[in-house]
């Protein structure tokens, strides 16, 4: 149809930059160390859905257009942009010590040669944030005593849980080193910050709810330990990666507010998107085991929602559904509530806010791509 509207693709610059993404990622997970290669490099061989990648290469891009500080000192006293191609080459001493390495990172990091509104630095933020996101997924598959990943036997099961706990161990290693050499305290700080807040967020998930109590009451505070405990778990490494874009492409103040504000409200409703699939999709369509977060004991907000209403869950949630039929009856409970309706609607109160939050940036194929992921995140069934 001639006359249809052109379908711009706001994506398809960013396909681009995402092919070399796991290429160079491989790179930074190399070791000497046979099996810890192996280990390290298995779910860079499944295709995730590189989200995080994805937003921060977006927001680069949509930032690039925005205001720029020139030549300004950051607080921490940093010259933006860095420039020097230094910044991607690893500079471990043992390689010249002669002592035998195993831990050197592969020198021909490869990027696309052709002009790009996307920074050195910010290709290669978006790569450390994919290796802090699978670090904590080959931690988190321990935890949750997972079998499967992106369609396939999670690494604890492949390796054994020791092999599992190393690997991430080694990736946040690599990534450490790949944002010192990025040579911006501000920018490190942050992706620091999310480490922690990671484990921040998986030990107040250990606990449902704030006091530890055998029949806890529902209030105000249930639904707010929650939504803290979601944006450590998961928005915090996506609103800190964006804001760290931002900086990077020494974006003006404002702007990386913005920047911070979208990654945080789009963290939010995807966390709890992910939380209602895990009732509503089966196990073979998410390629991970679904119906888990009860089984674990979690209460998400589903569940939250539903104990609102049906007050005597407080039980079930005090002994973290572990009786026979607390799974089931809980199940139902949620079932014949309006608890997934209610998260449904929450995560899109926050979509609409990540979306407001970029406002301001000029029109752009990159800005459409980040209202675009708004759009994906709310339909994605996987
Ligand atoms: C997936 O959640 C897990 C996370 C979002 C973070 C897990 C964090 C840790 C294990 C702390 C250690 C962190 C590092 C950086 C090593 P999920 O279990 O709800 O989702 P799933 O269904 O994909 O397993
Ligand atoms: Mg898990
Ligand atoms: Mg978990």
């Amino acid at each position: 149809d001639p006359n249809a509207p052109i379908q711009i693709d706001p994506f398809r610059t960013v396909a681009r930059e995402l092919k070399f993404l796991t290429k160079n990622i491989r790179q930074l997970l190399g070791s000497g160390h046979p099996t810890l290669d192996t280990v390290a490099k298995y779910y860079t061989q499944s295709e995730g859905k590189y989200v995080r990648p994805m937003l921060v290469l977006l927001m680069s891009q949509a930032t690039s257009l925005t205001p720029k500080i020139t030549r300004e000192k950051s607080t921490f006293g940093v010259d933006r942009p860095i420039t020097d191609p230094e910044i991607l080459v690893d500079q471990n001493p043992d390689a010249k010590s002669g002592f035998q390495s195993l831990t050197s990172i592969s020198h021909d990091t490869a990027y696309s040669a052709e002009e790009s509104d996307v920074l050195p630095s910010q290709r290669r933020l978006a790569e450390i944030t994919e290796l802090i996101h699978t670090a904590s997924l080959l931690h988190d598959d321990v935890i949750d005593h997972s079998i499967s990943r992106r369609s396939a036997p999670s690494a604890n099961i492949e390796f054994g849980n020791k092999m599992a706990v190393l690997a991430g161990d080694f990736l946040l290693g690599r990534a450490s080193v790949a944002l010192a050499r990025l040579r911006d305290p501000e920018v490190t700080e942050l992706l620091a910050t999310v480490i922690a807040n990671l484990v921040e967020g998986e030990f107040m998930q250990l606990k449902n709810t704030a006091r530890d109590e055998s029949n806890p009451s529902w209030t105000e505070d249930t639904l707010t330990y929650y939504l803290q405990k979601t944006y450590l778990k998961s928005a915090s490494l996506i609103s800190k990666s964006c804001r760290a874009a931002a900086i990077l492409g020494q974006s003006t103040p404002e702007v990386v507010e913005a920047a911070y504000a979208y990654g945080k409200n789009l963290g939010l409703a995807f966390q709890l998107v992910d939380d209602m699939l895990d009732y509503t999709i089966s196990g073979e369509e998410l390629g991970k085991p679904a119906g888990a977060d009860l089984e674990l004991g979690l209460a998400t907000a589903p569940l939250l929602f539903a104990w609102k209403d049906n007050r005597s869950l407080g039980k079930l949630v005090g002994r973290k559904f572990a009786n026979e039929g607390d799974v089931q009856q809980a199940r139902q409970i949620v079932a014949n509530s309006t608890g997934l309706e209610q998260t449904r609607a929450l995560a899109q109160e926050y979509v609409d806010k990540a979306i407001q939050a970029i406002s301001g940036f000029p029109d752009s194929e990159a800005k459409n791509g980040l209202i675009e992921m708004c759009t994906k995140v709310m339909k994605r069934r996987k």
